[in-house]
């Protein structure tokens, strides 16, 4: 079913012009009203092309905080079936708990709208497939909001690794450690919030039933009910990343350990680290603690042969400095040995000479003002005009989050977990 933007661009094509007439925006739901999805409102008023015409949220207050941060037409909505049923709307904003994603997504589809969908895409693995299946059926746009991959050094760190400036890449370590209550997602809770302004039985949809909590409601990344965790939550940004900037698909491998070591208010480790081995020739270190932050948010090391990338808010390039010191070694020698060692040509090219040479020093690439949502949803806009598809689409996103399942899986099982690159889905 052709919406009413796409049978307007159809004809507009067919009559070889565009849309892009600067009145005619974007209609656009938002389901989901918390914290990411206000950022994300504003980031939209920023992009351009796109309006948001009604806000929807399980929390009253959150709900009409969207309307007034929007202004103009908006509507609010209580139920976001409404916002699916209505055919005004051309795209939605999906950014509810995870546990929601995989149902809003394929009733937005359903319903014949495209889809900005907050990561992870999933919550279990194999909605993945079902998700890129009913994208492609419907022809409707999928795009995950893992933005990382739309920021300028993102995107000159992947010129830099396919040109091949690191030379062979064998290893990327990420990490995440926080070490704060709210860094480790015991968000506050608004004072006014109670089971009458939190439409509890929204908020829960899918997930198993549970007895009303606002601990559950506002600080649900804490429950695997509704979220799998630092996995679900932050290495997937990292595996988005690591995909984009390696040109990668899923890693063939994954083991992974994780404990709840100290923290008394969830059920989902507070500790977690990985190794994912991709089939391209590189293996990947995750690690993210929330007891102890001194590596910093997200820190993140590309290794290679030549050289490394550091990405942090700014990109630094590493040059390898490398020579040989068998100082120590022949020192040990008898004397003429080493005496004759050093006079070697083959020991002077690869011992001596190299420390004379003036060492490549780090060179660092400041990261743009702008904030890398404002492009991905830039973008996102685009694809909506122009119906082709951002990188970051279902199967990225699917695969992304999968990574995140596959960790999951490895700690709940104790074992080694595959992918099958035929299914395109975690190995039983
Ligand atoms: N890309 C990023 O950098 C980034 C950052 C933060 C969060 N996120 C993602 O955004 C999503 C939301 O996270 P958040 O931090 O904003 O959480 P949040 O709890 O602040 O917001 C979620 C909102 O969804 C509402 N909600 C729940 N069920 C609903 C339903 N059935 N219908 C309508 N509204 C419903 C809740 O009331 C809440 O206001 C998550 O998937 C998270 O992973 C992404």
């Amino acid at each position: 079913m052709l919406t009413r933007r796409e049978f307007a661009a159809a004809g507009l094509a067919a009559a070889g012009l565009s849309m892009a007439a600067p009145n005619d925006r974007v209609q656009v739901g938002v389901i989901g009203c918390g914290a990411r999805s206000h950022e994300l409102m504003r980031h939209l008023m920023t992009a351009g092309g796109a309006e948001i015409v009604a806000v929807c949220d399980a929390y009253q207050g959150r709900m009409e905080r969207a309307a007034d941060r929007v202004g103009g037409r908006v509507r609010k909505v209580a139920d976001y079936r409404n916002v699916l049923n209505d055919k005004s709307i051309d795209a939605v904003m999906i950014v509810t708990p995870d546990h929601w994603h995989e149902t809003m997504v394929l009733g937005a589809i359903a319903a014949g709208k495209d889809v900005y969908c907050e990561k992870p895409l999933t919550f279990r693995s194999a909605e993945g497939l079902e998700v890129i299946r009913a994208a492609q059926a419907a022809k409707k746009i999928v795009q995950v909001g893992s933005q990382v991959c739309s920021s300028a050094i993102q995107q000159e760190a992947r010129r830099m690794i396919q040109a091949g400036k690191l030379g062979k890449v064998t290893m990327i370590r990420a990490a995440y450690s926080r070490n704060t209550v709210s860094g480790a997602w015991g968000y506050p809770i608004p004072p006014d919030a109670s089971a009458a302004n939190c439409n509890w039985e929204m908020f829960q949809g899918p997930a198993e039933k549970r007895p009303f909590s606002l601990e559950r409601f506002f600080r649900w990344r804490c429950y695997s009910e509704y979220s799998g965790g630092i996995a679900t939550d932050l290495f997937v940004h990292l595996c988005t990343t690591i995909h984009f900037l390696m040109n990668a698909t899923a890693p063939a491998k994954v083991m992974a350990m994780g404990q709840l070591y100290l923290r008394k208010d969830r059920d989902v480790p507070d500790t977690l680290n990985a190794i994912l081995e991709y089939p391209d020739g590189f293996v990947v270190n995750l690690s993210s603690t929330f007891n102890n932050q001194i590596s910093g948010e997200g820190s993140f090391q590309i290794l290679g042969t030549e050289a490394s990338l550091e990405l942090a808010s700014d990109l630094t390039f590493l040059p390898e400095r490398k020579w040989d010191d068998n100082k120590w070694i022949v020192e040990s020698w008898p004397k003429t040995l080493e005496e004759a060692y050093w006079k070697d040509p083959r020991v002077i090219a690869s011992e001596i000479a190299p420390k004379r040479v003036k060492a490549q020093l780090p060179t660092s690439i400041k990261s743009p003002a702008e904030d890398m949502t404002v492009p991905h949803l830039r973008s996102w806009v685009t694809s909506l005009r122009t119906r082709q598809g951002h990188w970051e689409d279902a199967a990225v996103g699917h695969r992304a989050a999968a990574c995140a399942h596959m960790v999951n899986k490895s700690v709940q099982e104790g074992r080694m977990v595959e992918w099958d690159f035929a299914r395109d889905d975690v190995k039983a």
